[in-house]
């Protein structure tokens, strides 16, 4: 259904999907079963060295191309590559580390892949087999056994787009280790447009946070990118602005666009683009790119976001379990094709739920350990169809506290609404056809 996730990984992972190492980790782990409880403690683990036979090309490249490359290539949005064995060698432990502990890849919800299209999480086993492999001091193999390689020689996953817009005079992060905000109008569309896919395309990652692209009358743009770091409004103007692409460093994939599916920008709108970027140590200059992807036949079923957001926030200092929620009733009948939770540093959990008509209640999405850093757009298996008159509730909990290690502020203050790192935001964005 969807066909314009970024595929880099997933292309990859068809032609090597149930790969001989799962097999092969399952046989593993079934000998040393029988073998433990055979033989003298000690002594298993002298086998284990032998026999295990995992290496980086034949057993641990596939996982990594699968689950972590679409991020961790050179040039890409983490900085540490994973693609060689040179490269990935002072990675290894800090990588089957963050893997058992579920941290990378970044991903927030409590269900997987069972649920969320782009949930491209590697399994246990795939967990377990680099585990093994680490024990086994990381075997590099034989470089023949390497699967072919990935190409990430084009910074478009879905092809050269019809159109590339850039920023004409990029903001220059200065190296204070703060939050910053602006917004940039990248043209105005003088037809009504119809659009396929867009790419957000990044670069100088040190700094660049996360970037989000609207569509909405030129009046409300200009008001827009006059904004800065003062009274950066992180919503934007109504609860209906069309924001119409997002990237963060949790990010893997670019479009989200269902065949049938398209975005509808209409005449003399401009397309801003919102960035957040966030000092590092250096001084640097992000030149991000935003590929348009014309549809090839206008019209079709239009995909709108909506937003439920709450602006009434005032978070003291050591607050815990500070709770807030929003809601939105819908008027006509809607398929969502995407949800994205949106909060700041504080912000912790977030349950969405469907009150449908019925009095029947359905967890839509329920993210346990958010990170701002890593924000994403949860993009469910099958669309999900919700009647006219559902009540679409959000809740959510945040952490005002010291204790809070993604707290960037050293001495908490009462949080309300507006731009991190002082501000504090609690809005789900759902991408929706009527
Ligand atoms: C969606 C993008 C994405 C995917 C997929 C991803 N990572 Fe990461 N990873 C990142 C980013 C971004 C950082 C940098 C975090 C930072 O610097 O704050 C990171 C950091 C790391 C680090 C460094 C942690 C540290 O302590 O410095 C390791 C190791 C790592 N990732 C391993 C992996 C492995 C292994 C996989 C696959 C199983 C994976 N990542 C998948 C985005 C990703």
């Amino acid at each position: 259904m969807f066909d314009s996730i970024r595929c880099a990984s997933v292309t990859f992972s068809r032609r090597r999907r149930i790969g001989p190492a799962r097999n092969r980790a399952r046989a593993l782990a079934a000998i040393l079963v029988g073998f433990i409880a055979l033989t003298p403690a000690g002594s298993a683990r002298a086998q284990d060295e032998e026999t295990s036979g995992l290496t980086y090309h034949k057993d641990i490249l596939p996982i990594f191309a699968r689950t972590c490359l679409g991020c961790h290539h050179t040039g890409g949005s983490a900085p540490q590559s994973l693609e060689t064995y040179k490269l990935a060698r002072s990675w290894i432990r800090t990588s089957g580390r963050q893997m058992r502990e579920g941290l990378m890849p970044p991903w927030h919800a409590e269900s997987g892949a069972d649920r969320w299209r782009n949930a491209i999480l590697p399994t246990a086993e795939d967990a377990e087999t680099v585990r093994l492999w680490i024990e086994d001091k990381a075997p590099e193999g034989d470089p023949a056994d390497t699967p072919p390689p990935l190409d990430f020689s084009s910074p478009w996953a879905l092809g050269e787009p019809d159109r590339v817009l850039e920023i004409a005079e990029p903001f220059t992060v200065p190296s204070v280790e703060t939050d910053h905000y602006r917004a940039f109008i990248l043209t105005t569309l003088d037809t009504e447009t119809w659009l396929s896919a867009i790419e957000l395309v990044g670069d100088k990652f040190e700094v660049l946070k996360d970037m989000t692209l609207s569509a909405l009358p030129f009046e409300d743009a200009e008001r827009l990118a006059a904004q800065d770091d003062a009274a950066f409004d992180r919503v934007g103007p109504g609860p209906d602005l069309q924001d119409i692409a997002f990237w963060s460093a949790g990010m893997n994939l670019t479009a989200l666009l269902p065949k049938g599916v398209a975005i509808k920008i209409p005449e003399s709108f401009s397309l801003v683009l919102r960035v957040h970027y966030r000092g590092s140590g250096a001084v640097l200059t992000p030149r991000p790119r935003v590929g348009l992807h014309f549809a090839a036949e206008p019209g079709g079923h239009e995909l709108k976001t909506l937003s439920i957001d709450q602006r009434e926030i005032e978070i003291e200092p050591e607050s815990y379990d500070f709770e807030l929620g929003a809601e939105r009733t819908l008027d006509s009948p809607v398929t969502i094709h995407f949800i994205q939770p949106r909060m700041q540093y504080y912000g912790r959990e977030m349950t969405v739920t469907a009150h449908t008509p019925d009095g029947a209640a359905r967890e839509l999405l329920k993210v346990t350990n958010y990170l701002y850093k890593y924000q994403t757009r949860y993009v469910p298996t099958e669309p999900i169809a919700l009647p006219a008159g559902t009540r679409i509730a959000i809740e959510a909990l945040y952490e005002n506290s010291y204790d809070n290690p993604n707290n960037p502020n050293m001495d908490p203050e009462t949080a309300t609404y507006g731009a991190a790192p002082l501000g504090e935001m609690l809005a789900v964005t759902l991408g929706v056809v009527e």
